[in-house]
């Protein structure tokens, strides 16, 4: 394994991952080896050297263990091992040797709130009575009402109904996500054990981090109160003083977790998936606990100047604070892709799960406009900025998927009133035509619209002002000029003008406004758009003054 030297100081300031960039592979929808339909770790291993031009430090893979798939893997049936659909654990270990020859660092995801249904715990659990070793390595309660046909409490599951669901002997078991999503029960001592046998298997495979899935859910109120519906609750999911989420209890069990990888003595991280308060979120990222959390703020903030320079500096301020670095994001796997995000015409709250929002108006030249300018932007800013895969080739989501084809177990859980996250997993296009546009040689999963021929990485390699070409340069020139050192300097450009300074001189600015405004003298590095008369609005560019 060719990872960092054993002696590493695990909070070493030019550690890898503070500045570093990440690539999320959504492994079913990125390139399909073997010819049925799915993406596979042999598909991601044949693109490594399409990752190392685009110049990225390091993949984040969703999960690929054993799963029934219910919610794309994030329902795990075995977590030492892959996915007999996307290969074998000699494939994943092949795919980490040779990003590491590379020089592609892999973050893989564990997935510790809940397991799969038909992982062999929650049968053993099912199997056994009520009040056995094996119920209560889970949540299990007696129900409320006369016969116990009442659910324990009032809380629902993100994607829809009930959190609770009742088996056979009139028992309830809680999943705050599907109901073949059982929370774990993070009390008991064994279930701690074993996640900390899981970090060290993967570690001893060679992996370089891990993104902890709904990291503020585990630790539940233990007196299981209802949930109060207020108004703070309707407006934003990161609500303070909640039951389940975000509480005092899941900093011990960060603080268990990263003595786990210091332990392993080198240079590995973890980057929590909290959906927490910008106040809450240093406290997952104190030197003991979190390398990174991302920056969901700064995702769910509507276009605009002044909200785009508050979520920023609320984020470095957070991370500062606790001598960290941001984790910027735009996109991933559970939101809409923000090319589409940016061209929606209705104000749309994204602070509430699920994040799919409404089939509104929409522009999609101006969502694409927006959508590269805000991606310079992030590629400028300092600290680590996560990347979804497709996102360099400006791909939209996907809105007319029919029905039959949905697969988020959002779309059944909802009553079929929320469609789900599938409009932003829809497999890439790799070249202008074919069955699947290059993603294998048969019908993809989901279907890709006609447009993705020509949004394809073949129709976009070397054509200058690509969306392709615009990630290649600025993360080309971001090595060169955005990651010397950690300096951020904001500069007054104008009311509707978003800019600011790096250590190393140049410059970023986003004119929000309407009218073209003059760039500073100088070489321009990269530009959202044609900028040969100025910078004109939605637009972005990086100018290194002269
Ligand atoms: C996380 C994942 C999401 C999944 C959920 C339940 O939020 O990103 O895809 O559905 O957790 O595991």
């Amino acid at each position: 394994m060719n990872r960092a030297s054993p002696d590493h100081d695990p909070n070493d300031q030019t550690s890898w991952w503070r500045h570093g960039v990440v690539y999320q592979v959504y492994p079913r929808s990125f390139a399909d080896a073997n010819g049925d339909g799915t993406g596979d770790v042999e598909g991601i291993r044949s693109r490594l050297p399409y990752l190392q031009q685009l110049g990225v430090d390091a993949i984040w893979v969703c999960p690929w263990y054993p799963s029934p798939l219910n919610d794309g893997g994030y329902d795990v049936a075995d977590y030492r091992d892959i996915h007999p659909r996307f290969g074998t654990l000699a494939d994943a270990e092949m795919l980490i040797a040779d990003a590491h020859r590379l020089g592609i660092r892999v973050i893989i995801d564990l997935v510790p709130n809940h397991t799969s249904s038909e992982h062999p715990w929650f049968e053993a659990a099912l199997a056994a009575d009520p009040g056995s070793r094996e119920r209560a390595r889970y949540i299990f309660r007696s129900g409320k009402g006369l016969d116990g046909d009442l659910p324990p409490n009032n809380w629902t599951s993100v994607f829809g109904g009930s959190a609770w669901k009742r088996v056979a002997d009139g028992e309830w078991y809680l999943h705050l996500f599907d109901h073949t999503q059982p929370d774990l029960n993070w009390e008991n001592e064994e279930v701690r054990a074993e996640f900390d046998d899981i970090f060290r298997f993967w570690l001893a495979r060679g992996v370089d981090g891990f993104r902890i899935d709904v990291s503020h859910g585990m630790v539940k109120d233990p007196a299981f109160p209802d949930v109060e519906i207020t108004e703070e609750l309707l407006e934003s999911s990161q609500a303070t003083d909640h039951p389940h989420w975000d509480r005092d209890g899941v900093h011990e069990i960060n603080r268990r977790w990263r003595r786990v990888l210091d332990e392993s003595g080198s240079d590995v991280m973890m980057v929590a998936e909290a959906w927490v308060n910008a106040t809450n979120l240093p406290l997952y990222l104190r030197p003991d606990e979190y390398h990174q959390s991302f920056s969901f703020d700064f995702l769910v903030t509507p276009w605009g100047r002044d909200a785009a320079i508050a979520a920023i500096d609320r984020a470095i301020g957070a991370a500062r604070a606790v001598g960290s670095t941001p984790t910027w994001t735009l996109s991933n796997h559970d939101v809409m892709r923000h090319t589409t995000r940016y061209g929606l015409l209705a104000d749309t709250n994204w602070r509430t799960w699920p994040l799919t929002g409404p089939a509104s108006a929409l522009d999609p030249d101006l969502g694409l406009r927006r959508g590269r300018a805000a991606s310079l932007l992030m590629m400028a800013l300092p600290g680590s900025a996560y990347l979804y895969q497709g996102e360099e080739l400006g791909l939209p989501e996907v809105w007319d998927l029919p029905p039959e084809v949905l697969d988020d177990p959002v779309w059944e859980d909802s009553h079929h009133e929320q469609k789900g996250r599938d409009g932003c997993r829809v497999p890439l296009p790799w070249s202008t035509d074919g069955p699947s546009f290059g993603f294998g040689d048969a019908e993809p999963w989901l279907p890709q619209p006609d447009s993705f021929g020509d949004l394809s990485v073949d129709a976009q390699t070397g054509v200058p002002g690509s969306t392709l070409e615009m990630y290649r340069t600025a993360l080309a020139a971001r090595a060169l000029h955005m990651v010397g050192d950690e300096s951020f300097e904001w500069l007054d450009l104008g009311d509707e003008v978003l800019a600011f300074r790096r250590g190393s001189g140049a410059i970023c600015i986003l004119n929000y406004g309407g009218a073209t405004i003059d760039l500073p003298e100088g070489r321009v590095i990269v530009s959202s758009t044609d900028v040969g008369h100025g910078l004109p609005g939605d637009a972005c560019a990086w100018v290194l003054p002269a």
